[in-house]
């Protein structure tokens, strides 16, 4: 890989993370850093890799080091820094030259900034990348969006650090402009839903079956070995299992119920609500994290209502059915969302392909995304991973288990509202004719709105307007 050179700007946590995998993966690497006292802590820190990296004290210096077509990779806040970033470095570049934005940015943000380089002969990439530092360093998720040239001369470097799946490399150019970071948006969406639902499934087996928490760390580290397998399996299982060593508490009692979220999720249900698409399962979750900030709230109405829960004997088996179940509806959503956008601003995104590049290296990470790929390649409709042949038994199957562990839960007063809407999301959509009929009729009653009928063309009202 001596062929390319490439900039980095910003050593954070993943901004050094990503050019030390580049470095040991044969990249020329070229880096700067707004502090310039943490490139050489950096090169210290960098041991034999450092041969293959370049430190510069200044962005300018950073930039006149790279051949042309240049590529220069941002890792830095993707909000007002990095419009500040480019009002800098657009003067200093050539045209053709690439900057990169590899942080977690708003699309739109993205799609504006391409525009703006555009005007000056220069591209925009999107970069959204998934698994931590430990993923920047030895293999993150990529989703790239940007033009086929910024692909021609990023995908060595990129195809060299990413994660492998089979030897697959777990990145891909998603589309032009904002396409990668919109993917790895509904990313963190279907992350924030399963984060919840392993939430919500830790609530019913440790204080609904009052099982010992080391117990249910077991029960998940033993689903990891199933079709629930994923990263984000794994690492429930392994941090209920952790104690507090000061106090010889479970670890897991020693944090705080007050969830942060940096925004990714919430953006998920915007952006699909804008799309006139439903994202209820994430929506869910973003709720459940924006109402676990209000603890004071929760214990007033603790004290005032009291929080009794009766005893819930479930079953471990039928919650791994349950949780299969909703899993799938939960990229089913993801990927409606998807398809959506993908409309709506001509991306032409390739469902087989993100679900491929889903399979190592980032957060949700799972055995289930091998038979998502291939359903999506094998079964129109092809949006429609709920209708696909190739999960008619896990569906079969763990619905009815859902629906067992929603209404035990519902009748216990355990809350679940990722598996809830789950649910929900199921019952109404494999329901041929709704009730949104009587909808419609207030509509016209009250604002004269019209609907069509079922037995004649046409917009009609109803007998109330005459
Ligand atoms: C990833 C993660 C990451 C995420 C942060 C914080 O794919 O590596 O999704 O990008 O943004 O872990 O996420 P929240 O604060 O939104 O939970």
């Amino acid at each position: 890989m001596n062929s390319r050179k490439i900039g980095l700007y910003g050593l954070g946590t993943m901004g050094a993370a990503l050019a030390l995998n580049m470095a040991e993966k044969g990249v020329k690497v070229e880096v700067a850093n707004r502090t310039p006292s943490a490139v050489l802590r950096f090169l210290d820190d960098a041991g034999p890799l450092a041969e293959r990296i370049a430190g510069h004290q200044s962005l300018k210096g950073l930039i006149t080091a790279l051949p042309t077509p240049r590529l220069l990779l941002a890792m830095i806040p993707s909000t007002a820094p990095m419009d500040a970033f480019l009002d800098e470095v657009i003067p200093l570049l050539s045209p053709g030259d690439t900057v990169i934005d590899a942080g977690n940015a708003d699309f739109h943000d993205t799609r504006r900034r391409a525009t703006l380089l555009a005007e000056h002969d220069l591209h925009f990439v999107g970069l959204g990348v998934s698994g931590g530092e430990e993923g920047a360093r030895h293999g993150p998720s990529m989703m790239m969006g940007g033009s086929e040239d910024s692909w021609d001369g990023l995908e060595p470097i990129l195809s060299a650090i990413a994660a492998r799946h089979d030897g697959d490399p777990c990145v891909a150019r998603c589309g032009p402009d904002g396409a990668g970071h919109f993917v790895k948006t509904v990313h963190n969406g279907i992350e924030y839903a399963d984060m919840e639902m392993l939430a919500e499934v830790y609530d019913l087996l440790r204080f609904g079956a009052v099982r010992d928490v080391r117990d249910v760390a077991e029960i998940f580290a033993k689903w990891n070995q199933g079709p629930l397998e994923s990263y984000l399996m794994e690492i429930t299982g392994k941090v209920l299992s952790y104690a507090d060593a000061p106090t010889n508490l479970p670890f897991i009692d020693v944090i705080l119920d007050r969830a942060g979220q940096k925004g990714t999720g919430r953006w998920t249900v915007i952006e699909a609500v804008r799309l006139g698409q439903s994202a209820t399962m994430i929506e869910a979750a973003v709720a459940a994290r924006a109402w676990s900030a209000e603890k004071p709230l929760r214990e007033t109405a603790e004290e005032t209502f009291g929080a009794d829960r009766a005893a819930l004997d479930i079953d471990a088996d039928m919650l791994e059915r349950a949780m299969l179940a909703a899993r799938v509806l939960e990229y089913a959503q993801g990927f409606r969302i998807l398809a959506a956008a993908s409309v709506e601003y001509d991306w032409h995104l390739d469902p087989v392909r993100i679900a491929q590049i889903w399979r190592a290296g980032c957060i949700i990470r799972a055995r289930l995304l091998d038979d998502i790929a291939a359903a999506f390649a094998e079964s129109p409709p092809k949006d429609q991973l709920f209708l696909s042949p190739r999960f008619s038994s896990v569906l079969m199957s763990g619905i009815p288990a859902l629906r067992e562990v929603v209404t035990r839960a519902a009748q216990a007063g355990y809350p679940l509202p990722v598996l809830a809407a789950a649910l929900t999301f199921w019952d109404t959509m494999r329901q041929g004719r709704g009730t949104a009929s009587l909808i419609q009729a207030q509509r016209d009653f009250f604002g004269r709105h019209g609907f069509e009928r079922i037995d004649q063309e046409g917009d009609h009202h109803g007998p109330w307007w005459r």
